[in-house]
């Protein structure tokens, strides 16, 4: 097999001469490699190819540079931090940010969500929810609550609990055989109901009801948690239908079944809230973040959970361990120092507030596509944009690759695509001009793909 072979020499780490060892995740790798979209550097809302050509960010990374991309304060505290301690064990010992890092997320949290335990990826932080939640029961006299109910068309990562509950065909498709004691809400789309609405869609909230269907399909009493992404963001962003959560939320209060929101996505401003929990006025019982809490800059994961279940797990004798789960790298001290760098950036720039109200500018923008060649539907939420085109006939993904593929190299705008759904999700620090730009280039490629 050749080798396809980089831009430079060798010794040159921004433009590798070697393309073929690295495997990538999630990646079409042939084409890659042919044709690799490839970032050296980045600062504010700009990416930088090893030729020095910029790309705006259109998708904060991969939905988790809110702050924008090196940030001084950021870069700045973790370059210290790894000056000062570079690694502690948080197995039975610790480190000041640590404790800090937690305060401050608590801090944000709505309600009694006062606890975090943390991890270093979405996937890890929705695993450890579910573990919290099975756990929950045993040491509350439940036990038999084991069931776990996700919802079609979630993502909840690539841990064999998270596609258990997740609803992705081929995450199931491929690795489904372990997979046990779910069931699944339906999903909350319909296209001929809710195309091109803005913000939260008025059909659908009755979608949640579902879930009186499974408990008089399981019973209640054998069904830990209901677990659902408050808008579902890797499957094209589907915002919740006006009502929708309220509504999940009273019916797990019924029948006693804990409440998860998966936030990897929608936690640290990308709906303008703190947390998505926020902005429906809804309180779950835990929340999965990732992604955003440190901007993206070293990874860091966790769940917040809500006073009274933290507190059941605090007996027994004081020198056991209360709860037998946690990684090596659980509240790494880079990662502290950047979250709490980053959570300074977002309050004292107001970033949550700016992604409010920059919200109708943004749909303002994303709507400006209706109308193009093969759009079929437009979705907004907060900074978040989806535009679903039609599918070339006998190959699904084409398009979309495309888009995704020529926005790069000719348009100089990086966002995702999904199939053929184009998903944006700009750094919070996004200007109007610049959500105009995002637009026009939006245009550009959707019209190129026709
Ligand atoms: C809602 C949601 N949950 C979990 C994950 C998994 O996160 P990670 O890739 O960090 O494991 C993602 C990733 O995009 C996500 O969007």
């Amino acid at each position: 097999m050749s080798r396809p072979q980089g831009l430079r020499a060798a010794n040159d780490v921004s433009a590798p001469n070697d393309l073929e060892p690295f495997w990538m995740p999630f990646t079409a790798n042939r084409a890659f490699k042919a044709r690799p979209r490839m970032v050296a550097r980045s600062k504010g809302m700009f990416y930088y190819t090893p030729e020095g050509k910029p790309v705006m960010d259109g998708s904060a990374g991969l939905w988790c540079c809110n702050a924008g991309h090196n940030r001084d304060p950021i870069v700045a505290a973790i370059q210290k931090q790894a000056a000062e301690l570079d690694f502690a064990p948080t197995f039975q010992f610790a480190h000041p940010a640590a404790f800090q890092a937690a305060s401050r997320i608590a801090d944000l949290a709505p309600g009694d969500l006062d606890h975090v335990f943390f991890a270093n990826s979405g996937s890890e932080a929705d695993d450890t929810a579910l573990k919290i939640a099975l756990a929950y029961w045993n040491v509350t006299g439940q036990g038999q609550r084991t069931r776990m109910i996700g919802r079609e068309r979630g993502y909840h990562g690539v841990g064999f609990g998270g596609i258990s509950v997740g609803g992705i065909v081929n995450n199931r498709k491929f690795f489904g055989s372990l997979l046990a004691g779910v069931d699944h809400l339906p999903h909350t789309y319909n296209r001929s109901e809710q195309a091109f609405s803005r913000g939260e869609p008025d059909w659908g909230a009755h979608l949640a009801d579902d879930l009186e269907r499974i408990v008089a399909l399981h019973d209640a009493s054998t069904i830990a948690a209901v677990i659902v992404e408050p808008m579902a963001g890797s499957t094209g962003a589907l915002p919740p239908p006006k009502g929708y959560l309220k509504r999940l939320r009273e019916l797990c209060d019924r029948f006693g079944i804990l409440l998860i929101f998966d936030e990897v996505i929608t936690g640290f401003g990308r709906t303008g809230f703190a947390f998505a929990a926020e902005r429906y006025g809804v309180v779950p019982d835990m929340i999965a973040f990732a992604k955003g809490v440190t901007s993206g800059t070293v990874p860091m994961s966790g769940v917040i959970v809500r006073k009274g279940i933290y507190d059941a797990f605090m007996k027994g004798p004081d020198h056991a361990i209360e709860f037998f789960h946690g990684y090596t790298y659980s509240a790494h001290p880079l990662a502290c120092a950047a979250a709490v760098a980053t959570l300074d950036v977002y309050r004292d720039e107001g970033l949550f507030e700016r992604a409010r109200s920059l919200e109708d500018v943004w749909a303002d923008a994303m709507f400006s596509v209706k109308g193009l060649p093969n759009v079929l539907d437009i979705r907004t939420l907060g900074l978040v944009g989806a535009v679903d085109l039609a599918s070339r006939p006998d190959a699904v993904g084409q398009r979309g690759f495309e888009a995704m593929d020529r926005a790069f190299h000719e348009h100089g705008l990086m966002f995702r695509a999904t199939g053929d759904t184009l998903a944006l999700s700009p750094p919070l620090i996004v200007t109007e001009d610049q959500i105009g730009e995002i637009a026009d280039k939006l245009g550009k490629v959707i019209r190129a793909v026709a």
